[in-house]
């Protein structure tokens, strides 16, 4: 019986990832940057066993059927590194998550950073945080961003082996915060893998394409020196960018055609004009969305009182969720002490 125990934090990127080169491989259109969030997190436990006659997954306490679409996905997963190990043996896996799923924070991007940093040394296999990045993005596109510490980017690369993600900047290297605010707890219509194979159905796609690198050095150079002015221009720009292209992106949705993804819900907009106005009255607030309708506030740790309150006063009869998040450490091991302690929590 091999053992091991793992945590990894879901990142938030600034530069997304949206568009796949390679599905199969899950390398993208354009390198991504983000940073770790401290206050959701993933814990995974995983137990390799010859006694097991396939795998055993538990999800926040919900057995999956190991036919089941996600069973078979973590399964998969786990085949990569069985194979990198020479072993055939079945795993249990028991993961949980301190965050309820689709709710504005990527499971799957945490989920799979655990899973392989777990998996890898429960088979006592010496990977370096290169090798853990491939490896998690071929579960999870975006958990390759969740195995280096504090802020990372994602360098598309051109085949398995140069699309990975590195550290550009530690944990404490900035004071910046995200506010996430949790309007909707609605399950999404399109899933972001969907919306992935979508993109290219955008008329703008091209114009995206012609943007993005350039993006991504403005930003990199903006985390460098701190640079909060320049950095919050690019997200909240990147952030609205990339919805556009959602929108514009017309799909078939069972027999109906659809002229583009809506991941917003009404308090999206009304929150996202909000940040604007009071970024006009002198609070320097912006704002940047993943691919659901959760609003992230991204400002510095001295603002965090004055930003809540200001939500607060806003939304005191709405029934929104606000996590708070400095940057976070990447995927670490942990002990069985650290492990209990995490699941008291
Ligand atoms: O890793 P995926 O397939 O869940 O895609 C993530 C897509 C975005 O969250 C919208 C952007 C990003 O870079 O994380």
């Amino acid at each position: 019986m091999r053992r091991a125990s793992a945590i990894a934090h879901p990142n938030l990127a600034f530069v997304k990832y949206w568009g796949k080169a390679n599905s199969e491989l899950n390398i993208p259109f354009n390198g991504s940057i983000s940073m770790n969030l401290s206050s959701a997190k993933t814990v995974t436990t995983i137990t390799f066993d010859e006694g097991y006659d396939q795998d055993h997954i538990t999800i926040d306490g919900e057995t999956l059927h190991h036919q089941a679409k996600a069973g078979l996905r973590i399964s998969q997963h786990l085949d990569r590194l069985r194979e990198i190990a020479h072993t055939s043996t079945f795993a249990q896996v028991i993961t949980r998550n301190n965050f309820p799923m689709g709710t504005g924070f990527a499971s799957s991007a945490s989920g799979f950073a655990a899973l392989t940093l777990a998996a890898a040394s429960a088979l006592g296999l010496e990977l370096s945080k290169k090798q853990l990045s491939i490896l998690a993005r071929r579960g999870s596109g975006s958990a390759c961003r969740s195995i280096p510490d504090g802020f990372a980017e994602w360098f598309a690369g051109h085949d398995n082996e140069s699309s990975y993600a590195i550290e550009i900047a530690p944990v404490g290297h900035w004071d910046i915060i995200d506010i996430a605010v949790v309007v909707s707890n609605k399950a999404k219509l399109v899933s972001s893998s969907l919306g992935h194979e979508l993109a290219q159905n955008s008329p703008f796609w091209a114009a995206r394409s012609q943007i993005v690198s350039g993006r991504l050095a403005r930003v990199r150079a903006a985390i460098e020196k701190r640079d909060f002015s320049a950095f919050g221009h690019e997200i909240e720009s990147e952030a609205l960018e990339l919805h556009a292209i959602a929108m514009t992106s017309s799909y078939n949705l069972e027999a109906s055609w659809q002229s583009g993804i809506f991941y917003w819900e009404p308090s999206t907009l009304h929150l996202l004009k909000l940040v604007q106005e009071w970024r006009a009255t002198g609070l320097e607030v912006y704002f940047t969305l993943d691919a659901g309708p959760t609003v992230h506030i991204i400002c510095r740790q001295q603002q965090e009182i004055e930003v809540l309150q200001r939500i607060s006063g806003f939304a005191s009869d709405l029934n929104w969720n606000m996590v708070v998040s400095k940057p976070a450490s990447g995927s670490r091991i942990i002990s069985d002490t650290d492990l209990e302690a995490e699941t008291k929590n």
